[in-house]
């Protein structure tokens, strides 16, 4: 894993620390031409999430160029400049982009405008550009609005039927928070156009048209195919991992990342998996992030997963439960840790499960990807009071739930 520190040239606070770990597409110089409008921009910015004063913008280019943001929260009278940085050099000369916007009001939008350079050479002793400036505009609501609701979203296993991301768009528009991409977004991963086509540019769709912010969470599929390993070069992920935690409001936000849904052993996997180890470091992660003040200090504790936490046998889908040892282990930290709401996916069947002592938390799963399966689950927090719906592609309201936590 290659992790690097980023420093911002804004004035604002020290920079979140993510991985970006650039590789075939920031070296490979027959990337195609853009297929997004402008020449210059082959995949509109989406914003990630990474705690409600802080989101990272991604974007690709169609030539290598530079790559950094401006950004303000007052209309522009004043704007901040982010640039990251890596062991001393701006990122430039690259395909994809990140910048890591530190210091934000969540009570006011984020204006963010996406800043890119083609260079003709990039001489050991000056560098040469083949083109002016392009810029992109985005804005993003305000994450805390002045009502004081905490919200957020999670679509799951769309399994690359890109139309349900669509289709649930104007569904957001009353969220303010993020929206989670709970895994299983594609199928498998084998090339990079799968990952812009199913993942960076719904995700810009969200961030252009919802105005929202999204955390990506893996699912197992995402896991699978030769690309799968090169992911993480197209994408922004708070302190290089997959999994991690924010906190929006007095709501604090665990993300585990589920892994694999068989032993590493399975025959499927070649030997060439090692999720016992992935989930044992992410589980000490997990019981350092439920024992911190952020944690215990919270109004609301809401803990997504992939693969869902523990079902009863009778429950619907009931037959169904995960045998591994691993994410046992998972769920045994989170019984004492006083979880408000598990929202999970990986079932294809959406369903409110009352707690049990397994799970001595209420669980609430996603859809799937076929027609009258996808759902969008909306969430809406405030004053100790938690109010659940789930919107189908119809634009019915299939369910809506109000628990007290
Ligand atoms: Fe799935
Ligand atoms: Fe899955």
């Amino acid at each position: 894993m290659n992790r690097r520190d980023f420093l911002k040239l804004s004035t604002m606070a020290a920079a979140t620390p993510i991985v970006s770990a650039f590789g075939a597409s920031n070296n490979d110089a027959g990337s195609p031409k853009s297929t997004s409008g402008s020449a210059l921009f082959r995949v509109k910015p989406y914003v990630q999430l990474f705690d409600e004063d802080s989101v990272c913008i991604t974007w690709m280019t169609s030539e290598k160029t530079t790559g950094y943001v401006t950004w303000s929260q007052d209309n522009w009278s004043s704007k901040e400049r982010a640039w990251d940085e890596t062991d001393g050099l701006l990122d430039a000369n690259f395909f994809v982009h990140r910048a890591t916007i530190v210091g934000i009001d969540p009570k006011k939008p984020l204006l963010y405008r996406v800043h890119s350079r083609p260079f003709e050479k990039f001489g050991p002793y000056g560098v040469k550009y083949s083109a002016p400036e392009e810029t992109l505009d985005g804005e993003i609501r305000e994450l805390l609005p002045k009502n004081g609701v905490v919200s957020w979203g999670m679509l799951n296993d769309v399994h690359e039927r890109t139309s349900i991301v669509k289709r649930f768009i104007p569904h957001m528009k009353d969220l303010n928070g993020f929206c989670c991409m709970n895994g299983d977004i594609m199928n498998y991963v084998e090339s990079e156009n799968g990952v812009l086509g199913c993942i960076n540019k719904p995700f810009s769709w969200v961030a252009q048209e919802a105005h929202l912010p999204v955390w990506y969470l893996r699912g197992n599929h995402e896991t699978r195919g030769c690309f799968a390993r090169n992911l993480r070069d197209y994408l922004a992920l708070k302190d290089g991992r997959y999994y991690g935690a924010a906190t929006l409001g007095g709501v604090r936000f665990a993300f585990l990342d589920s892994g694999e849904d068989k032993s590493d052993k399975n025959g499927q996997y070649s030997g060439l998996v090692a999720f016992d180890r992935y989930l044992e470091a992410q589980n000490k992660w997990l019981e350092r992030e439920v024992a911190s003040p952020a944690w215990k200090k919270a109004q609301a504790r809401i803990v997504f997963r992939h693969i869902p936490f523990p079902l009863r046998p009778t429950d619907s889908k009931g037959g169904w439960k995960h045998k591994l040892p691993r994410l046992t282990d998972m769920d045994k930290i989170l019984q004492g840790a006083n979880v408000s709401l598990g929202m999970s996916a990986h079932i294809h069947f959406a369903e409110w499960y009352l707690p049990i002592p397994e799970r001595p938390y209420h669980l609430i799963t996603g859809g799937g990807p076929d027609p009258n399966d996808a759902f969008l689950t909306k969430c809406f927090f405030y004053k100790r009071k938690l109010k659940i719906v789930q919107i189908d592609e119809k634009s019915k309201k299939s369910f809506d739930r109000t628990i007290h936590v």
